[in-house]
């Protein structure tokens, strides 16, 4: 059994969505595809990757991204509704949200939000960065909204298992940006991830975390971990995205 990794699909983008209905519908029946979050804030093209996908991998694990959890388009409610609302909508479909066992390996979720933890937010991530008018965290500060996250985050126990995998949305440490890196870039750091992230990985003792939100695809290793990122990211990203769905472990 193959392990995948994806993230960042974006499937407002009709190229995005249509790349994923092209994808062999037999030379993954065998294996497992981890969804690392972004799919869309519409519940119905979140459904369409779900239909895409879910007919193609033997097993599949979600956790969403920052835009899964917008509500400005899909009327009522808080993100953390909608967050309950994916929870629902993985169940109905079979797909995974928590830890998954695959033989001798463990595959570990790790629920985030930015908190600041990579730098105080200028002004013009403060007027321009969508969440801020996007999401509906009932009137939290993102702080505050990365601890109701890191919360919910039921650390198994690892005993017995061989190889333990990690999975985020957020980035997990600011060294996986690259140093040399534009100013324009470097001002979203502030809301790119968490320490809290790092803190679970050590915890669980992963020897792989996996994870997407910064479009940049990366294979790294730092203090012992292999971090990869697999975006997809936006059609006009080809420069920072091998857009496609990369084979990262056997199980
Ligand atoms: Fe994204
Ligand atoms: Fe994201």
């Amino acid at each position: 059994m193959r392990l995948f990794l994806g993230s960042d699909f974006h499937v407002d983008y009709r190229e995005n969505l249509d790349w994923l209905r092209g994808l062999s519908r037999s030379d993954f029946t065998d294996d497992v595809l981890v969804i690392a979050g972004d799919l869309s804030d519409e519940i119905d093209l979140v459904k369409a990757c779900f239909d895409a996908l879910s007919t193609r991998y033997r097993r599949l694990l979600f956790l969403p991204g920052n835009h899964d959890l917008w509500t400005s388009r899909s009327g009522r409610g808080s993100s953390f509704e909608k967050f309950e609302q994916l929870q629902t909508l993985c169940h109905d479909y079979g797909i995974e949200t928590g830890s998954m066992a695959i033989g001798s390996s463990l595959i570990v979720p790790i629920l985030g939000w930015y908190d600041y933890s990579f730098g105080e937010p200028g002004p013009t991530i403060r007027r321009g960065w969508m969440d801020f008018y996007k999401c509906n965290w009932e009137g939290l500060q993102p702080a505050q909204v990365a601890e109701r996250f890191d919360a919910l985050n039921m650390l198994p126990d690892t005993v017995g298992f061989d190889r333990v995998y990690s999975v985020s949305h957020f980035v997990p440490r600011l060294d996986l940006m690259p140093a040399r890196y534009p100013e324009k870039h470097k001002a979203l750091f502030p809301v790119l991830g968490t320490d809290r992230i790092e803190a679970r990985i050590r915890a669980l003792g992963s020897s792989m975390h996996f994870y997407g939100h910064s479009h940049l695809n990366r294979n790294k290793v730092l203090d012992g971990v292999t971090y990869i990122n697999n975006a997809f990211g936006y059609p006009s990203e080809t420069e920072i995205s091998a857009k496609t769905i990369l084979h990262v472990a056997d199980l």
